[in-house]
């Protein structure tokens, strides 16, 4: 099943889905390294970039520690992944000398991912969001500091066939639908939407 936009939108964005199902093949570097170029371009208060990304790759001397992290769920796709990266974001930011706040580390390390996984489908590679892993193990395990939050793990593949994929998963193993824009999008308030409920012509 393809995606179908309501209104004219790059294929870009309506291409991008978060696939269960892996080849579990390396991933080159360079794959790996445009992928963190585009997230290192997003927009950020300050520009203060509060985004971190710690990587483990399997067979390296951290990926089954990151399996681990993961909720058994979870674990049963993802070990078939190229790589899983951890995202903090910074709390603190530098204003003018002055260590203060950021109250939009997660914001904007949001925007830095979003810039990732849509550069790692530029180059044929899928990405899949999880926040269903142990926080705290995290945090213990790998040394976090409590001035990085701990934002999520994105696995990131090429997307395999069916057949290597847990049957609990194969249901699901499609592209999914969004709510309207009419039903997302409100003139000042949230009492009215700003736009009618129909949509463009196909
Ligand atoms: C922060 C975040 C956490 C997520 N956690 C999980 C997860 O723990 N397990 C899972 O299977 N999918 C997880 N997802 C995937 C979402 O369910 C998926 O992105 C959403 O249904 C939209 O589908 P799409 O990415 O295919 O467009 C997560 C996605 C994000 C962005």
């Amino acid at each position: 099943m393809s995606r179908i936009a309501d209104h004219p939108v790059d294929p870009l964005f309506t291409d991008r889905w978060s696939p269960r199902s892996f080849t579990g093949e390396a991933v080159p570097d360079a794959v790996l390294r445009s992928a963190f170029e585009a997230a290192r371009w997003a927009p950020s208060a300050m520009n203060a970039q509060p985004w971190r990304f710690l990587i483990a790759r399997p067979g390296d001397a951290h990926w089954e520690r990151y399996l681990d992290l993961l909720m058994p769920r979870n674990r049963l796709w993802a070990a078939r992944a190229s790589a899983l990266v951890l995202i903090l974001s910074a709390l603190k930011l530098d204003r003018r000398g002055e260590t203060v706040d950021n109250v939009s580390h997660s914001f904007d390390a949001g925007a830095a991912w979003a810039a990732f996984a849509h550069q790692a489908l530029l180059l044929g590679w899928h990405t899949h969001g999880i926040g269903g892993f142990d926080r705290a193990a995290t945090r213990e395990r790998l040394n976090i500091p409590d001035d990085f939050a701990i934002e999520a793990i994105i696995a990131l593949g090429r997307k395999g066939e069916i057949e290597g994929l847990d049957p609990e998963f194969h249901a699901s193993e499609a592209p999914n639908g969004r709510r309207s824009i009419h039903e997302t999008v409100f003139a000042g308030t949230l009492a009215t939407p700003a736009f009618a409920e129909e949509r463009d012509a196909a």
